[in-house]
């Protein structure tokens, strides 16, 4: 049995959906039934549980062999991992795949890098094979702008004209589906982006032809886009995103990888296509 974790979210609604659609039967992991409307279907059986109540984590891990490891990234995102390591261990599961991010490490400024590199050591120091995959900035992060696309034709950063080999999280699924599915990822990392590096300025060129409207992007300090984002998230993931940033216009996050194209054995999608398909996303 295969367990997906985080079955609501981004990663997580995509990548079951890709096993629904290929009759794999899968185990969809979510907080609240009621929520997991989207990826019913009859191969998908449901368990309810929760990062923070290791028996309900251990329900959900009986009979598992292979895990979709995914959190969202707060304050508590390593100890959750942490434990979900540990009781799939204790459970059995073979193969864990976990969600990690393009330059994880220990001694990262960017503290989601730091605390996906100690997840990850833990999950060597399991013994369970593993498999980590390591996107660059979601193409689906920029919705996160559309407010202020819809609202003002604009959206405002704190990265300047650096340009991020943005990934589609469509393609991070095909990649986790195939690494659940068959043998040969076993002690792989995957690096996984999109097939260009863009700047912010070239990705509201793209919105803007997928929309029909002159999207502009605006350049911000830090200072100020952590004001905007502490108005909407908790600071440790206000200050995370600031640290992510950073490293984004430090030109940190511009390389491209092989490995989309590797693993599934197609060539990833452009950000052109990202824009197309969400176009009514961004004006909506
Ligand atoms: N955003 C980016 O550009 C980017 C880039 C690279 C890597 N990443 C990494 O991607 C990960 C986030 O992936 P995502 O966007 O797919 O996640 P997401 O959409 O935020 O989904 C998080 C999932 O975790 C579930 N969840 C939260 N707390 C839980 C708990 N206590 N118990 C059980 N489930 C819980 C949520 O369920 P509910 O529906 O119940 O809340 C949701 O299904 C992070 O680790 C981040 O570092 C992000």
């Amino acid at each position: 049995m295969i367990l997906v974790t985080g079955a609501t979210g981004n990663n997580g609604s995509e990548i079951v959906k890709l096993l629904a659609a290929q009759n794999i039967p899968v185990r969809a992991m979510v907080r609240d039934r009621q929520q997991a409307s989207a990826i019913a279907a009859p191969n998908v059986a449901v368990v309810e549980a929760d990062f923070d109540r290791p028996e309900t984590l251990l329900a959900a891990l009986n009979g598992v062999e292979r895990a979709f490891l995914v959190t969202n990234s707060s304050e508590r995102a390593q100890a959750q991992q942490m434990a979900f390591v540990e009781l799939a261990k204790q459970s059995g599961v073979a193969h864990i795949v976990k969600l990690s991010q393009y330059a994880a490490n220990t001694n990262s400024p960017v503290r989601f890098l730091r605390y996906h590199a100690a997840v990850e050591a833990a999950i060597r120091a399991s013994g369970m094979a593993y498999t980590f995959l390591r996107p660059n900035l979601f193409m689906q992060s920029l919705l996160n702008f559309r407010r202020a696309i819809a609202t003002k034709n604009a959206f405002y950063a704190a990265i300047g004209d650096a340009k991020v080999s943005a990934v589609d999280v469509r393609d991070i699924a095909e990649v986790a589906v195939a690494t659940l599915t068959a043998s040969g990822h076993e002690g792989k990392t995957y690096d996984l982006t999109g097939p260009q590096a863009l700047s912010h300025t070239e990705m509201a060129q793209y919105i803007s032809h997928a929309t029909g409207r002159q999207i502009t992007f605006v350049d911000i300090t830090p200072e100020t886009m952590l004001d905007t984002l502490l108005s909407v998230l908790p600071a440790w993931q206000a200050e995370g995103l600031i640290e992510d940033y950073a490293h984004y216009r430090r030109g940190e996050a511009s390389a491209i990888a092989p490995s989309v194209q590797d693993v599934t054995g197609k060539a990833p999608r452009s950000f052109e296509t990202f824009a197309r398909d969400y176009a009514q996303m961004f004006s909506s």
